[in-house]
């Protein structure tokens, strides 16, 4: 890796190492059966803390030799200096020129973090002060006239999954009064029902786009803002429209005042953001004292991932358990299974967080990646993933680590069922473990050995979800670490945008004229017969 990359201490390719070497010259592990058998302390030996989290990693294949070559690699990679150059705003996104610094957002007041020798903390807490006040009118006082009962985030990717994420996660905390609705998709289907149920004189719009050049936002943005003006006329929109973004410029082209815009950085990445002012419609619903617990609780991870010594580093160790199991043993999916309704939407997150960060096989000098990176996430909450793709799990030819996620005490009144639901998280991770013999009926036998990590909440609060984020977010780090890639771009996702672009005005115009896009011709036979059949049908 070249020396002038910043936070780079680690080899060009880290399966070149020697560390890397001993890892993979491991014997295979015994299984977990017998890790069990041969270690009576073996769960507490391998349960560990960050904040409030209890993280139970005895049900992987983790011994103390593993451990070590697994902290090994992690310290030739330079996991150690490439996080303390995150923290002090070192420009690691290379391919964008930026520092990666969402956990300024959550550092309080009296910590300093430079950017090009600007103390940035101060900004930070410049603009949750503004976020604050303005969620505090939408709660307590009235717009235009009228209370507003509906707030509708327009955004997508890491402008909506966070804090449709969040929001979801939390509504136990929200404001009685405030609903809050997430329209994402460039489907007109999406924003269709969220209109049709909405009252324009008491809804809010919040247009949450970094770039605020997103196609699928700025459609969405434009049909809500139509809707508005043919119910109230176009003063209305100063009342009824916000704006979160990094332009002001385009935000002012689309016709928000930039005075009711919510600003951040270039160095907030987008599946990073949610406790940016991109958590305004999150803020509204459960208000400003809830918000800042969430980024508490941030801060929490953020300190244990920088403070505690590796062998008992949460996110270094599930990190790095990730990669042992995706690179060693070949396992490249990961479920998520969140054993809290609440938390429907945290797979779907984690897809964003993890697949667009380590989705990548060019490593930050350029070369190949010499293993494979990120998994494939996916999930659903328990108990209902058990009745859907569970056999696969215990009995399928493929071996998918799992990460449970478990709440001690629900944010309902029914003990019962919450009783119920633990029973079964518990249950299934230990039927993943050691599975039961049944030699007379092979289609009856579990073989079990499929290991899970338990990360358990006392309460899904603001500050125990802050926390689980926080979390996620630097196992990722650690993950890009490892690998050598860059963790914070997105490249993949500009060559499918560019050619939408070039195909609207082909399904759109006549075709006629030599010039005219639409003429056929212009790609392969598939794409053409698709493009006429769609044409033959709008
Ligand atoms: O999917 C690509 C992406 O750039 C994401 O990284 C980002 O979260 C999303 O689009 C939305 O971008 P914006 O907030 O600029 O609208």
């Amino acid at each position: 890796m070249p020396e002038n990359l910043p936070g780079a201490v680690s080899p060009a390719d880290i399966t070149t190492t020697r560390a890397w070497s001993a890892l993979l010259a491991r014997p295979t592990p015994p299984s977990l059966r017998r890790l069990f058998d041969a270690d009576a302390e073996r769960a507490e030996r391998f349960t560990f803390t960050a904040a409030d989290l209890r993280v139970d990693c005895s049900k992987t294949h983790l011994d103390d030799g593993t451990l070590g070559a697994l902290l090994d690699v992690a310290r030739t990679a330079g996991v150690e200096q490439r996080r303390d150059a995150m923290f002090a705003g070192e420009r690691i996104n290379v391919t964008e020129d930026r520092p990666v610094l969402h956990v300024a957002l959550r550092a309080p007041i009296g910590t300093s973090i430079a950017v090009d020798g600007r103390d940035v903390v101060p900004d930070v807490h410049g603009v949750l002060d503004r976020m604050a006040a303005f969620a505090d009118r939408v709660r307590d006082a009235t717009f235009g006239g009228a209370r507003i009962t509906d707030v509708v985030n327009i955004g997508i990717g890491g402008s909506d999954l966070g804090p449709a994420m969040a929001t979801q996660a939390l509504a136990a905390f929200a404001h009685p009064r405030i609903r809050s609705h997430f329209v994402s998709n460039v489907d007109g289907a999406d924003i269709h029902r969220t209109l049709s149920g909405l009252d324009p004189a008491t809804t809010l719009f919040v247009v949450a786009s970094k770039t605020f050049t997103t196609i699928e936002t700025i459609t969405n943005a434009t049909t809500a803002r139509g809707w508005l003006v043919d119910a109230l006329g176009v003063d209305a929109v100063a009342d009824h429209f916000v704006a979160v973004s990094t332009n002001a410029e385009e935000v002012a082209a689309f016709g928000i005042d930039t005075d009711a815009m919510f600003g951040f950085w270039d160095w907030v990445g987008g599946r990073y953001s949610v406790g940016s002012a991109i958590g305004l419609t999150l803020m509204i619903a459960i208000g400003p004292d809830r918000f800042r617990e969430l980024l508490v609780g941030m801060r929490a991870v953020d300190e244990h991932f920088l403070g505690a010594p590796l062998e008992s580093n949460v996110p270094v160790l599930m990190g790095m358990l990730g990669v042992w199991y995706a690179d060693v043993h070949g396992h490249d999916t990961k479920a998520v299974l969140p054993y809290a309704q609440e938390l429907a939407r945290f797979p779907a997150y984690l897809q964003q967080l993890d697949m667009e960060s380590n989705g990548k096989s060019v490593r930050l000098d350029g070369g190949p990646v010499g293993t494979s990176t990120g998994p494939i996430v996916w999930g659903e909450p328990g108990t209902n993933g058990q009745h859907a793709f569970y056999q696969l799990l215990h009995q399928g030819t493929r071996i998918v680590p799992v990460d449970f996620i478990g709440v001690a005490r629900p944010n309902h009144p029914h003990q019962h069922h919450h009783d119920l639901l633990m029973a079964n998280l518990f249950a299934q991770a230990e039927a993943l473990a050691f599975g039961r013999e049944n030699p007379d009926e092979p289609y009856r036998h579990f073989d079990g050995d499929r290991p899970s990590t338990m990360v358990l909440l006392e309460q899904l609060t603001p500050s125990t979800l802050g926390q689980l984020i926080a979390l996620y977010e630097h196992v990722v780090f650690v993950q890009g670490a490892v690998w050598g890639i860059n963790s914070f771009d997105q490249w993949g996702v500009e060559l499918g945008k560019e050619l939408a672009g070039r195909i609207v005005p082909e399904l759109t115009g006549s075709g006629d004229e030599p010039g005219d896009p639409a003429r056929p011709g212009r790609h392969d036979g598939s794409t053409d017969a698709l493009i006429a059949w769609y044409r033959e049908r709008r």
